[in-house]
C-alpha cells in the first residue's frame, strides 16, 4: 500500500532510526499479531533499553502521533487499511528478564506469561499458574487484566513500573491501579516492569496444576489455527458465558471468507485460511447481532480493533 508520508513524519522516523533499538517502517501487523491479519503500521519500534523507550515516546508524543504498545499482539486486530500509529514492542533482552526474590517475581514488561509460570515453578512460588497458556506478555496482561480459571492478574500484582506519554517513569502500587474485568486504567502507559506477589508452594503441586490447566485449554480451546483467543468478554450479569451464548445461537462452524467460528469454542474466531481483518470483524458483528436478537444481550469485544 502506498502511503503519503509528510515531511514531519519523515523527520520523526529518521530521529527514531537514530535511537538504539530497531525501527521497522510500514511494519506489516499481520506478522506481529496472533490473528495474523491486518495492514501496516506507520512504524514498529523495538527499543533496546529504557532510555531509548523514553526518548522514543517523547519524540512520538511530541509529534502528536499515536502510540500503540503491543505484547504478543494476541488481543488486537489491526484493520486491513493499517494504522497511522507507531507500535512499540518490548522484545529486546532488557525487557525480558525475570527473577525471583523472596516471594516476589520481578518481571520485565516483555516477558511471556508462560515463562513467568515456569520461573515461578522453578522457585516453588505458587499463585501464577492460571496464567499458563494465555498467549501474551505480562505488560499486555496487566493493561487488560488478563485472567483464566476464575483468577485475574490483578489478584497477584504487587506493583508496576511504566512510562507515561511524556516519557516519565511512574511506579504504581496495586492499590493505586484501578482494575476491572479485562480492563485497567493503564491503557495509556507502557508497562516496563511488574512485581508479582506469590506464595511458597511445592513444585509438585504447581506442576500438577499447570498440567491440568494446559490439558483443559487444549481440550476446550482452538489452537489449530491463528486466533486472538476469546473475541468477546463474558457478559456481566449473564449466567451464560459468551461462548455458550454464541454456541446456543448455532453459530459454530459459521464461515466468512477465511474467518471461521471455531467448532471447538464458539467464542474463538479463527483465521482458517488467509482471512482479512474485515472478515474477522464482520463475523464478530454477525455474532453480536445474533446474540442480541436471541438473548437481548449485547456482547462487548475483548479484542481491540485498531484503526
Ligand atoms: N461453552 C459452550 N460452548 C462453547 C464454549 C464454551 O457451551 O462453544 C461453555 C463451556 O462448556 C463452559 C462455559 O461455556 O460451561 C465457559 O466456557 P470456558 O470454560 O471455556 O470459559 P470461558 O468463559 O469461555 C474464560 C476466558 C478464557 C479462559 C477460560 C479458562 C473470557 C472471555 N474468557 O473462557 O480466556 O481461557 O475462561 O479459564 O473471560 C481469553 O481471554 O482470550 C480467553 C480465551
Amino acid at each position: 500500500m502506498s502511503r503519503l508520508v509528510s515531511k514531519k513524519i519523515n523527520v520523526l522516523l529518521s530521529a527514531l532510526t537514530d535511537l538504539d533499538g530497531k525501527l521497522i517502517i510500514n511494519a506489516p501487523m499481520s506478522r506481529y499479531t496472533t490473528m495474523r491479519v491486518g495492514g501496516p503500521a506507520l512504524a514498529l519500534y523495538q527499543p533496546k533499553c529504557l532510555t531509548d523507550l523514553r526518548d522514543a515516546i517523547k519524540l512520538i508524543s511530541g509529534n502528536n502521533i499515536s502510540l500503540l504498545a503491543i505484547g504478543r499482539g494476541s488481543n488486537i486486530i489491526v484493520k486491513d487499511s493499517g494504522t497511522e500509529k507507531i507500535v512499540i514492542k518490548l522484545s529486546s533482552p532488557f525487557f525480558n528478564k525475570v527473577k525471583a526474590s523472596d516471594n516476589y517475581l520481578i518481571c520485565g514488561g516483555g516477558v511471556f506469561l508462560n515463562k513467568i509460570c515456569y520461573m515461578a515453578e522453578r522457585n516453588s512460588l505458587g499463585g501464577s499458574e492460571f496464567l499458563i497458556g494465555i498467549p501474551g506478555t505480562i505488560a499486555g496482561a496487566i493493561v487488560q487484566n488478563a485472567g483464566a480459571h476464575g483468577s485475574s492478574i490483578s489478584d497477584i500484582v504487587r506493583d508496576i513500573s511504566c512510562v507515561n506519554l511524556k516519557g516519565n517513569i511512574e511506579t504504581l502500587k496495586r492499590d493505586e491501579i484501578s482494575f476491572g474485568y479485562r480492563e485497567s486504567n493503564l491503557a495509556k502507559k507502557i508497562i516496563v516492569g511488574v512485581t508479582l506477589a506469590l506464595k511458597t508452594k511445592s513444585r509438585k503441586k504447581i506442576n500438577s496444576l499447570l498440567s491440568s490447566y494446559v490439558r483443559e485449554r487444549l481440550s476446550q480451546q482452538d489452537y489449530a489455527f491463528p486466533s486472538a483467543g476469546c473475541i468477546f468478554k463474558n457478559p456481566k450479569g449473564s449466567a451464560l458465558s459468551a461462548g455458550e451464548l454464541i454456541d446456543r445461537c448455532g453459530l459454530k462452524g459459521e464461515i466468512l471468507g477465511g474467518a471461521y467460528i471455531s467448532d471447538k469454542h464458539a467464542n474463538f474466531i479463527v483465521n482458517r485460511s488467509k482471512a482479512k481483518a474485515s472478515e474477522i470483524i464482520d463475523l464478530a458483528s454477525i455474532i453480536r447481532i445474533r446474540v442480541k436478537e436471541k438473548f437481548n444481550i449485547t456482547l462487548e469485544e475483548e479484542v481491540k480493533i485498531i484503526n
